[in-house]
């Protein structure tokens, strides 16, 4: 290393230089710190994306001559920079401690460096790892999605990070929030009803708390009534006959009494739909309102009806129509009515 000087580096003593450090750093036998061998660096550095790392060596006055190389690249021999990246300084040269920092650390900067001396024309060697961290992040999710109950679906959740992220999936449903999935992808085949929702993905490692991000599935299903009953009412009072149904999208309602549909403001009565329920109210019943009436829920994947009886004061509804109930009646009078000719 006579030949040049640190001070005036013509390129041919550069590459000289660099050879002969690079003849400082047997690779195969890399001096591990925490080794009583001199020098000592530090442990391994850990640090996050952005942030800067400090990579320190200490040494004695013995040294004759320092360089710090990232790979068997010199970034600085001495006070000399050798580097060209405006993110590597030195930060101490002294006769203890020879350190330098890179500064806006990013992931191509992980990997070994190495401080190596001359102390007595003995060349030394210390290796110390960078590690650089990176906090989860989700780069690419499914949009929220619509679809019918039947169909398959596959939700993708893409994140960065380093370590690797693990990524999973659950399904933020009503009853307790279940793991659906350990993959970037979630697979849902034959989809139903109640695997409708918000779909939660996470995106987890060790370096910072887990990026999160949800997608809402909407399943689709042709419309269920679920509550449909018979109403008994007096003539005079105001009688309601009301009909539920489940549905996505939300069912719409009709009524119809026999073949004629209703309409809402007509013989005094009134439709009214809110959400998944429709009613059919009557502000003043009359005998002629008795009957049979039929709630029609629709939507674009199908349809379904109910039969509802709105029935007078003293009717026997279950499994009996209107019908038969007056002749039952009109059989127990003409019963009582032959008993008593008889008897008299
Ligand atoms: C430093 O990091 C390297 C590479 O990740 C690893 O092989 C080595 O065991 C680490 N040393 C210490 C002291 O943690
Ligand atoms: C270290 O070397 C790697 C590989 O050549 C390079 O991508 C990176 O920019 C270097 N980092 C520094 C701080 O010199
Ligand atoms: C997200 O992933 C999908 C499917 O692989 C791809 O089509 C789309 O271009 C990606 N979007 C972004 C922003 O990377
Ligand atoms: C209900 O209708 C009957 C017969 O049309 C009528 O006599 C009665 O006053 C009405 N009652 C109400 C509260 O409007
Ligand atoms: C009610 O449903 C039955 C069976 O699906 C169907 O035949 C009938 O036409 C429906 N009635 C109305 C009024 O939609
Ligand atoms: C009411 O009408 C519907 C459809 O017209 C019919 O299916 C049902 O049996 C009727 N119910 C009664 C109690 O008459």
């Amino acid at each position: 290393m006579g030949v040049c000087g640190y001070l005036f580096l013509p390129w041919k003593c550069l590459v000289v230089v660099s050879l002969r450090l690079l003849f400082l750093v047997p690779t195969g036998v890399p001096v591990r710190s925490g080794d009583a061998t001199f020098p000592k660096a530090m442990d391994n550095v850990t640090v996050r994306q952005g942030e800067s790392a400090t990579l320190r060596c200490t040494i004695d006055d013995r040294v004759t001559r320092v360089a710090w190389l990232n790979r068997s690249t010199i970034l600085y021999a001495g006070n000399d920079k050798w580097s060209i990246d405006p993110r590597v300084i030195i930060l101490v040269n002294t006769p203890t401690q020879y350190s330098i920092m890179i500064q806006n650390v990013d992931v191509y900067d992980e990997g070994p460096y190495t401080c190596s001396v001359q102390t007595d024309n003995h060349p030394k060697t210390s290796r110390v790892h960078l590690i650089v961290q990176v906090p989860p992040q989700i780069m690419n999710i499914s949009s929220d999605i619509t679809v019918n109950e039947g169909s398959s679906v596959t939700l993708l959740c893409l994140a960065i990070g380093r370590s690797e992220p693990t990524v999973t999936w659950r399904h933020l449903s009503v009853k307790g929030q279940g793991f659906v999935s350990e993959d970037e992808y979630l697979e849902i085949s034959d989809i139903k009803r109640d695997q409708s929702g918000e779909y939660e993905c996470s995106a987890l490692n060790d370096v910072a708390a887990p990026d999160v991000r949800k997608v809402k599935i909407t399943v689709n299903y042709p419309p269920y009534i679920s509550k449909a009953k018979n109403t008994g009412v007096s003539v005079g009072q105001k009688g309601i006959l009301s009909c539920e149904a489940s549905a996505v999208p939300m069912a719409e309602f009709q009524w119809f009494k026999e073949e004629t549909r209703l309409a809402t403001g007509l013989d005094g009565m009134r439709i009214e739909n809110k959400g998944r329920m429709s009613t059919l109210t009557f502000f003043n019943v009359s005998e002629k309102d008795y009957g049979n009436y039929t709630c029609v829920a629709t939507n674009k994947l199908g349809n379904t009806n109910a039969s509802i009886t709105l029935y007078g004061p003293g009717a026997v509804i279950d499994g009996v129509n209107s019908a038969s109930r007056a002749l039952a009646c009109l059989w127990l009078s003409g019963t009582l009515l032959a008993h008593f000719f008889i008897k008299f």
